[in-house]
């Protein structure tokens, strides 16, 4: 079996079968992280470029890791240090990297529809590493593998995402693959986070944190993305706070055994307390070391990988 896609541009292109594939591909990368030699000769001869143009910490740095433990040549380009700053743009960037043939281009750009403009101009796969507030599917995909590693399943759970779901390509991607995958989701925010016509993708709009939570399996806390092109939708970030954050005294309304998730980067003491950040039903370091085995197995699927 292969997968039904040449790139991973967004999660709705991906089958259910695609999806469990991806997870169980990643499954069986997982161990390579933990041996005294961290590296199998998988990608060898292949090119990997990581094209960034927005900050990251983690999805850079395990893409980078992703392609080197699995022995492809991996480069990285910071828009900050390329041609781009000369005026150079998207297509010939692109058209120039496509001249030394690589096999996949991992990309992040600012612009939602970036990487669907780059997978219909190029031969070789685009990797959606987040484009604007679209699409971040290799964060989804690690989140679905990281609910499954904690509950044995997805189906049937109860996910709530509270936070910036307006300005949020995490959110709009956990939304369309939890879905898929048989999750009740339910979105928590101000009204003036939440975009219109939410509930068209199946999902339950809450505005208060304690009725969000009840019953939840799960809750994904997102912080506030005040990069993204839009003033405060709030009057300050301490009555935010006040009223949606996970601490103490919300995580009680949730399930005594629900599990916490946030993408990173986390603003400590807005959306979520450092207490419950760092305690027992915390995930959010298992969410980055499964973001390198999900990122492992999208090379390996996309990038032309070799199991001899
Ligand atoms: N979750 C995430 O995309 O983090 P980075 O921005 O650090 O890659």
């Amino acid at each position: 079996m292969g997968l039904g896609i040449k790139h991973l541009l967004d999660v709705y292109s991906l089958s259910k079968d695609d999806v469990m594939y991806i997870l169980d591909t990643a499954d069986t990368f997982k161990d390579i992280s933990t041996r005294d030699i961290k590296k199998v000769p998988t990608l060898r001869g292949k090119t990997v470029i990581n094209l960034f143009f927005e900050p990251s910490t983690r999805t850079r740095t395990s893409f980078e890791l992703a392609g080197k433990r699995l022995s492809a040549d991996t480069i990285n380009i910071s828009a900050s240090a390329s041609s781009v700053t000369k005026g150079e743009t998207l297509l010939d960037t692109l058209k120039n990297l496509e001249a030394m043939n690589p096999d996949a281009v991992v990309m992040r750009h600012l612009a939602s529809g970036a990487a669907h403009f780059a997978a219909k101009h190029v031969d070789f796969a685009i990797i959606n590493a987040g484009d604007g507030r679209h699409a971040h599917p290799t964060q989804a995909l690690l989140d679905l593998m990281t609910i499954r590693d904690c509950k044995g399943k997805a189906d049937g759970l109860k996910v709530t995402i509270v936070g910036d779901i307006n300005r949020s390509r995490v959110a709009r991607s956990n939304i369309h693959l939890l879905s898929k995958v048989g999750c009740d989701v339910s979105v928590c925010a101000p009204a003036s986070m939440i975009p219109a016509g939410i509930e068209q993708l199946g999902v339950k709009v809450h505005y208060n944190i304690k009725d969000a939570l009840d019953g939840a399996d799960v809750v994904m806390m997102l912080r506030i993305q005040k990069e993204r092109h839009g003033g405060n939708y709030f009057p300050t970030l301490r009555e935010y706070s006040r009223y949606f954050s996970l601490n103490k005294d919300t995580i009680k309304y949730a399930k005594e055994d629900v599990t916490v998730m946030h993408p990173g980067p986390m603003n400590r003491g807005v959306e979520i307390a450092s207490d419950i950040a760092d305690g027992e039903l915390s995930v959010i370091l298992p969410q980055v070391a499964n973001g390198l085995a999900i990122r492992m197995a999208l090379l390996f699927l996309l990038a032309g990988g070799s199991r001899q």
